[in-house]
């Protein structure tokens, strides 16, 4: 700190001495001037008051040796003044008639310049400057001649010695006083910076900000802010370049960074149905990709998953608490089941979630359709989801993962019932602009139910960008799009992308047969000659997936291209879904049509180009049918991420096979390697289908290298690590920050 004081104090006492330095002869000439203009006014004086004396002696009617006498002892009586020295007298011819005995020789008389008035001069001799000036004598207007006045000067070199030390001690002193003065400050400052940095950096963010007394700091707090959140970000990434994302990775990061703190799930969907069958009770895996994401990484974590029993024979397989152990051959965690009745679930998840949230978000052109009835269940539903996470965490302060579309009230009624549990809300479905937002009636109520989480997370930077903005236009909250986080009404929430994938290497890949066998099997499954090329298909029967643009495309091809007619066929695998809602039936009614008329128009006895199975199909039947394609085709019209795609690619451990890719899908700027479509572009998509059946082996290699190596790197574990990361850093921040709440709060106290 001294050292530090120092460099404030050194070139301080440099300035000021440079300063003295200067000023000294300044003052020195200043003063001199003075001196003079005052020996001037007194040599005036001094002949005003010898003037008559004077001009009697001169003009009485004596010898010249009396007159001498007489003059020279009044000059003498004058010269009792101690500053006068000498005194002499010329007349008007520049003779010196009389004079004092100290007068110098080098003072003469002047001559031509007797007329004009003399200013007086300084004179420098070796004994002392002498001050000179000649002063006329008159009488009645005649001139009689002049009186040399000289003063002493000696006295004024020794006030200007005098005035150059007290200078330099002014100036010394007060560089003394100046450089206390900013020791003492600087030491007070620094401590109070110190202390702020210090915060910040273990995390307290605007640690320093909040500090009324370093009101002046405040923007330079902000900047430093920034660059702690930036290193942050720089240091994570780092640490997470360097981790090899698998499960073990997850389960070391709930050990130490979250120290074993206790995680819940909450989503709608389950992760196991139990179905009842006539050979008795089934369990089965939905088609969802938020299962296929969530489930590996619970296995990992184990914990408890809240969501919505659906399947019929669920209520047989629960405990008292309504707990199931899964997965049933390896249970590692348990699934708590919330009931809903049938008219719940069709107001809740049939009619706001999926008639009026679906579609409101996906850009499908399928008009939402909003009921007041159907909003009162969401509400409802989404509170009972809420008390299920108060009464199943152990702890105040639990993680809740709050899942999806379903659940956008859930987190703030969670934070109602436990204020301190990090609440990470993930959006799985795109988050459209502002004012295809705008539309539904409870806008406002959704977003503030979103914005009690801690964490909000979305697949892609489009959709945070645009939750922004609809927060912008639609709440009076402060968002800031450079720390990503957005305070309404106390706590603040941050929005982060977050691009959901699939478990590497994906779990039903371990029991399949080779590729050449799968090929086979599926061919022969379906009735195919061995050597038909075969494009693969799966999604959920649902209009966003743009089923209908791919068949399109399909017979678009074989209009082009009869060469494939009987060469070629389109094995479209799609799961039922939200079958109770009109908009659905209506799809699988138009789907089934469109496969049959092209089947009509281009089926040959041994080969129909679209094979439609509208059935659920388990992992490891789908991975089969990935494997057996020569490529897959996904089209969705607009998708938030679609993990279709991750996990055909996942599956192809061959390095074959093309993927084609629509550009509305989160997955798209993930994998640009794929055949980029626009699904809407019915010869584009055509043009890819002969391009992915034309591609030769090494481009297929090539493209599919590239697109593996992404999957695996960026897979499941890594999101949710990286959520989790963030989960841990939020705790940390606000344990600290409560802790310095708690300090400052006892400060208070002691002082009151
Ligand atoms: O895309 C959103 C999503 O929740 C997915 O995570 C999942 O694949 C799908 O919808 C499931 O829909 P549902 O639960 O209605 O069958």
């Amino acid at each position: 700190m001294m050292r530090l004081s120092l460099r404030f104090v050194i070139p301080l006492m440099l300035a000021l001495g440079a300063i003295a330095y200067g000023v000294v002869p300044l003052v020195d000439d200043l003063t001199l001037k003075w001196f003079v203009r005052d020996l001037d006014m007194r040599s005036k004086l001094v002949t005003a008051a010898a003037q008559e004396p004077l001009v009697e002696l001169l003009t009485a009617k004596e010898r010249d040796i009396v007159r001498l006498q007489r003059v020279q002892a009044f000059f003498g009586r004058l010269l009792q003044d101690e500053r006068l020295y000498a005194l002499g007298f010329c007349d008007t011819t520049g003779r010196l008639l009389y004079k004092t005995p100290a007068l110098p020789g080098e003072i003469a008389c002047r001559k031509a310049n007797a007329e004009v008035e003399d200013t007086g001069h300084v004179l420098k001799l070796p004994g002392g400057p002498l001050h000179v000036v000649a002063r006329p004598v008159t009488l009645e207007d005649q001139r009689l001649g002049e009186v040399l006045v000289v003063h002493d000067m000696s006295f004024i070199e020794r006030r200007s010695a005098d005035t150059k030390e007290y200078i330099v001690y002014l100036f010394a002193a007060l560089g003394a006083v100046v450089a206390l003065i900013t020791v003492v400050i600087a030491e007070i400052s620094f401590r109070g910076w110190m202390a702020g940095i210090k915060a910040l950096i273990r995390g307290q963010s605007l640690a320093l900000s909040l500090q009324p007394k370093a009101r002046e700091l405040r923007p330079i707090a902000r900047d430093l802010e920034a660059l702690v959140h930036d290193l942050d970000a720089e240091r994570r990434m780092r640490d997470e370049a360097q981790i090899s994302w698998r499960p073990e990775a997850l389960r070391s990061i709930l050990r130490e960074d979250l120290k074993g703190d206790e995680i819940l799930i909450v989503s709608n969907r389950e992760p196991y149905i139990h179905v009842r069958r006539d050979r008795g009770i089934d369990v089965r895996r939905p088609a969802s990709g938020l299962v296929t994401a969530l489930e590996p990484v619970m296995r990992a974590c184990s914990g408890t998953w809240i969501a919505h029993g659906s399947g019929n024979a669920d209520r047989e397989m629960v405990d008292a608490q309504d707990h199931v152990m899964v997965p049933p051959d390896k249970p590692a965690y348990r699934i708590r089941r919330v009931w809903l009745s049938k008219e719940e679930e069709a107001g809740y998840y049939y009619g706001f979630a999926n008639e009026g949230l679906w579609p409101l978000c996906h850009i499908a052109h399928t008009r939402p359709v909003f009921r007041a009835p159907d909003w009162e269940h969401y509400r409802e539903i989404n509170r009972r989801f809420a008390r299920a996470v108060e009464s199943e965490s152990r702890t105040a302060d639990p993680i809740v993962l709050v899942q999806d579309y379903h659940l956008a009230l859930a987190p703030r009624m969670i934070r109602e019932r436990l204020p301190r549990a990090t609440i990470i809300a993930f959006w799985h479905i795109p988050w459209p602009n502002p004012e295809a937002f705008g539309v539904c009636p409870w806008r406002r109520e959704i977003l503030e139910g979103l914005l009690g989480s801690s964490i909000l997370g979305f697949h892609t930077q489009f959709h945070c960008n645009n939750f922004f903005d609809t927060v912008d236009r639609y709440l009076e909250a402060r968002v800031d799009r450079e720390t990503f986080t957005i305070s309404y009404g106390g706590e603040p929430t941050e929005v982060h992308r977050y691009p959901i994938s699939i478990e590497w290497p994906p779990a039903p890949l371990a029991a399949q047969p080779p590729v050449a066998e799968c090929r086979a099997r599926i061919r022969r499954e379906h009735g195919l000659a061995d050597d038909v090329r075969l494009g693969v298909g799966v999604d959920r029967l649902d209009y966003t997936k743009g089923i209908l643009e791919r068949f399109a495309a399909i017979e678009r091809l074989l209009e082009l291209e009869p060469q494939w007619i009987g060469r070629f066929a389109f094995l479209q695998i799609a799961a039922p879904s939200r079958s109770s809602i009109e908009e659905y039936q209506n799809l699988d009614a138009r789907v089934r049509a469109a496969a049959q008329h092209i089947n009509e128009r281009f089926g040959t006895p041994t080969c129909q180009p679209v094979v439609l199975r509208i059935e659920h199909h388990d992992a490891a039947q789908v991975y089969t049918c990935y494997r057996a394609a020569d490529f897959g085709f996904v089209s969705s019209l607009h998708d938030g991420m679609n993990l279709v795609a991750k996990e055909f690619v996942a599956a192809r451990d061959d390095e074959r096979g093309a993927l084609i890719l629509s550009q509305f899908t989160g997955a798209a700027r993930e994998l640009p390697e794929a055949l980029i479509v626009n699904p809407y572009d019915t010869e584009e998509c055509a043009a890819a289908l002969g391009q992915a059946l034309a591609m030769p082996p090494d481009e297929q290699r090539s493209r599919m290298r590239s697109m593996r190596r992404l999957v695996q790197e960026f897979n499941v574990y890594r999101w949710a690590g990286r959520m989790l990361l963030d989960a841990a850093r939020v705790r940390q921040r606000r344990r600290l920050a409560s802790g310095s709440k708690r300090t400052a709060q006892v400060v208070d106290l002691r002082r009151a």
